[in-house]
């Protein structure tokens, strides 16, 4: 960070706790400038960054799913409403009013739509947010030939998922197709074009016959490729062609491409993974909320519960606590459904003597938990559950000691993948390290905030980032080991905040050790009152 933003940043923590809003929990309209004027100064000169809003995803019908703002555009202003366009300038820009350094594009308040689906912000309003310009919508397609005049043109990638919403022209769908006209963006542009094009318009001499091979062969696995006209372009220029034609070529590839996929995720990486105090404060209640869920459930689970069950006594508490929802669909796996990583069906209607696996996080004001427990439904570990337990908790134990400021994230993982092997190889269920990704095939550790898996550079630990350790096992059925070890899937995972005095585990109050869950276990259930009448039929 350049000296200059150092002390911005330090300038705003302390104007922040003088006004008292630490105790508030809310993310203020002032941090929100804050983190737009960061993002500014990280632009490049006559650039301009661009954010649209997340579109609203169908569930089936006329049915939508409830809406979940784009992360980034919630970041910077705490814009939650749809069909909604962010322009971020590195320089002033001018009109009547004056000098202006960003546009927010919105919605105007409409009585219909209010009267189906609540409160619109609109512009009246939202002229209160401290943005330089709130501008209806409907003027972002009046912008003209208005892009080219920038050095760089920051955005995120298109993920062609917008419907085109009837009877409304000035649609999120609207909005973005008029802009991608606008920068010439094409329309079939996917990851493995725009990696391309990257690698053209970075092309030398010594590179360029082993990328024009790349594309040949790239090509030959996707149509797309083939019919690129950029691309093809690219492959005519002869093997000795000139260095002048090979400039030529790239410089026309460039004005085709004017923008950049790859920047803006990275500069939001950098933004978004060191939090502030009132993230930590909002992360610390989202973790809180969490841990209670994962406590009342190992008060009241019994053998005869489903995994539905289960899951909703978690949400039920989230909600009890005003979570808004859940972070990430809650994951809820008894025996051999635990060892389904991201199992989410959670089916089974009885869990019977197995191990519960529970990863499940509130989400609250935007900012989401993940927290993982794994308890016997029973409230004793077997020996062969416990064996396992053991080696998991030991590994999570070495990658927590090891975090600090300055480790790298890829040393939390070695350290738990270590562990993990030694165990694994001690009880007999490997012969060597190199067959440990069969029973671990994940990572260990991921930043969380707006996302479950928040953007990073993900090098080194820095304070104030808040990181997940959850280490695990997963033995299915049938794997080529001892059948006693089968159907059990084992993964603990706690929120640690990192600070220069040491690390703070957030989620230390849900019993972790073996021991103290049987101990947690034991302990008396409020539910165990609630009798609800059997169904009739
Ligand atoms: N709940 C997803 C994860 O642990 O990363
Ligand atoms: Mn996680
Ligand atoms: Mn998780």
């Amino acid at each position: 960070m350049e000296y200059k933003q150092k002390i911005k940043r330090v300038v705003f923590f302390l104007s922040i706790c003088w006004t008292g809003v630490w105790a508030q929990s809310e993310i203020t309209f002032e941090e929100y400038r804050f983190r737009r004027d960061q993002l500014r100064e990280l632009l490049p000169e006559n650039g301009m960054a661009v954010f649209f809003s997340a579109p609203i995803r169908n569930r089936s019908n006329d049915t939508n799913y409830n809406y979940h703002p784009d992360r980034n555009m919630l970041y910077l202003t705490g814009w939650e409403e749809p069909h909604a366009v962010l322009l971020i300038y590195k320089n002033p820009q001018q009109d009547a009013q004056g000098n202006y350094s960003e546009e927010l594009f919105v919605r105007d308040r409409d009585a219909y739509e209010e009267l189906w689906n609540g409160t619109v912000v609109g512009i009246a309003r939202a002229q209160e947010w401290g943005i330089d310009r709130v501008r209806n919508r409907k003027e972002f397609l009046d912008r003209k030939d208005h892009y080219t005049s920038f050095d760089a043109l920051l955005l995120y990638e298109f993920q062609n998922d917008v419907r085109d919403k009837a009877n409304d022209p000035f649609d999120l769908y609207a909005l973005q197709k008029h802009f991608r006209q606008q920068i010439n963006y094409p329309n079939e542009l996917n990851a493995i074009r725009y990696d391309l094009y990257q690698k053209v318009r970075q092309v030398t001499a010594e590179g360029f016959v082993s990328l024009q091979a790349e594309i040949r062969r790239m090509a030959r696995l996707d149509p797309g490729i083939e019919k690129d006209a950029l691309l093809q372009n690219f492959l005519a220029i002869p093997k000795d062609g000139s260095q002048e034609e090979l400039k030529m070529q790239s410089a026309y590839l460039l004005r085709q491409t004017h923008f950049d996929l790859e920047q803006l995720p990275k500069l939001m990486g950098q933004l978004r993974e060191q939090k502030s105090p009132t993230e930590i404060d909002l992360l610390k209640k989202a973790i809180a909320i969490s841990v209670i869920g994962q406590i009342e459930v190992m008060k009241a689970l019994h053998p005869e519960m489903s995994e539905r069950e289960i899951q909703g006594i978690h949400e039920f508490v989230y909600k009890k606590y005003g979570a808004a929802d859940v972070g990430y669909p809650s994951i809820v796996g008894a025996g051999n459904n635990g060892c389904v990583l991201h199992y989410s069906h959670n089916e089974l209607e009885q869990v019977n003597n197995q191990l519960v696996l529970m990863d499940l996080g509130a989400e609250y004001k935007g900012y989401t938990a993940d927290v993982t427990r794994t308890i016997p439904a029973n409230g004793r570990f077997t020996a062969a559950q416990r064996e396992l337990y053991e080696v998991v908790y030991q590994a999570q134990e070495a990658a927590i000691a090891v975090a600090q400021v300055g480790t790298p994230f890829s040393e939390i993982t070695q350290v738990a993948y270590a562990e993990v092997s030694k165990g694994l190889m001690a009880l007999g269920i490997i012969e060597g390290a190199d067959e440990l990704r069969r029973y671990l095939p994940h990572g260990v550790t991921h930043h969380i905030g707006l996302d479950v898996h928040d953007p990073g550079a993900y090098e080194q630990l820095k304070p104030n980032m808040i990181i997940t350790v959850e280490p695990g096992i997963y033995i299915p059925k049938g794997s080529p080991c001892d059948p006693k070890w089968w159907e059990i899937g084992i993964r603990i995972e706690d929120d640690i905040l990192i600070t220069t005095k040491g690390l703070v585990n957030l989620s230390a109050k849900a019993p972790r050790h073996w021991k103290a869950i049987e101990v947690m276990m034991q302990e008396d259930s409020v539910l165990r009152e609630w009798k609800l009448p059997e169904l009739e039929n």
